[in-house]
């Protein structure tokens, strides 16, 4: 079992970061491997729409997205966080999250029937993180759902929506408690969706075998 961090802000001590960082290390003290990775690390370009990608359900673009692919391919759960840039996500994460597209698969003859990848292969998991400077919860825009739409269509049960408000300065969030408790209890929540699961896979493996 493992969860992929996905940050998209360029704030490496910033909020975002701190947030997702707090959830990943929840989940290590469950047993639960993470990897953490920032999008400004890794270079891409935004979707072309070229449908290259129809057939083989791979990005026939060449470049850093590659890398990401493998290791979403290669967990369970994404905790993915992004701050509030003009009421939605950062550039880097709509590019990133627009890149998933060839995870999509639909009818040749019916395009108003798609099924995620994920649908095949078996559900994976998520939290997202929103994370902005204002007070009100409308001051975040779009921000919460630019991340839980695409994931809840790409396959991913959305176990909590995590929305960090009044934070402004890089990891200002350390300074409240209330958010660093809240980052806890969504990181023991997605532990506990992934350890039930674990569990109930190892127990229908050990009845078939009687
Ligand atoms: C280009 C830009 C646009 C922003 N737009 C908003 C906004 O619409 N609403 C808001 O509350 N905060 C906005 N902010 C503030 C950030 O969301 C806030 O500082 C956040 O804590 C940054 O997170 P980070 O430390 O993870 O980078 C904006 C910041 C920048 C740089």
């Amino acid at each position: 079992m493992k969860v992929l961090g996905i940050i998209g802000s360029n704030r490496k001590a910033g909020n975002t970061a701190t947030m997702v960082s707090k959830i990943l290390s929840t989940l290590e003290e469950m047993n639960i491997e993470t990897e953490k990775l920032f999008l400004s690390d890794y270079n891409y370009s935004s979707c072309n729409g070229c449908e290259g990608c129809r057939k083989t359900y791979k990005c026939v673009l060449k470049d850093d997205m590659q890398d990401i692919y493998k290791k979403i391919m290669e967990t369970d759960a994404i905790v993915i966080g992004s701050p509030t840039y003009f009421y939605n996500i950062t550039a880097e994460t709509k590019a990133f999250l627009d890149r998933l597209y060839c995870y999509e698969i639909f009818d040749s003859d019916d395009r108003s029937v798609w099924i995620p990848l994920n649908e095949v292969l078996g559900l994976k998991y998520a939290v997202t993180v929103s994370v902005c400077e204002q007070e009100k919860e409308e001051d975040m825009g779009f921000t919460p759902l630019a991340l839980s739409k695409p994931l809840e269509a790409l396959g991913y049960r959305v176990i909590e929506n995590l929305k960090v408000l009044k934070v402004f300065e890089a990891g200002k969030v350390n300074e409240i408690p209330e958010n660093i408790k809240k980052a806890e209890n969504a990181g023991k929540k997605l532990g506990r969706y992934m350890l039930l699961r674990k569990n109930i896979a190892g127990s229908i493996k050990t009845d078939n075998k009687q």
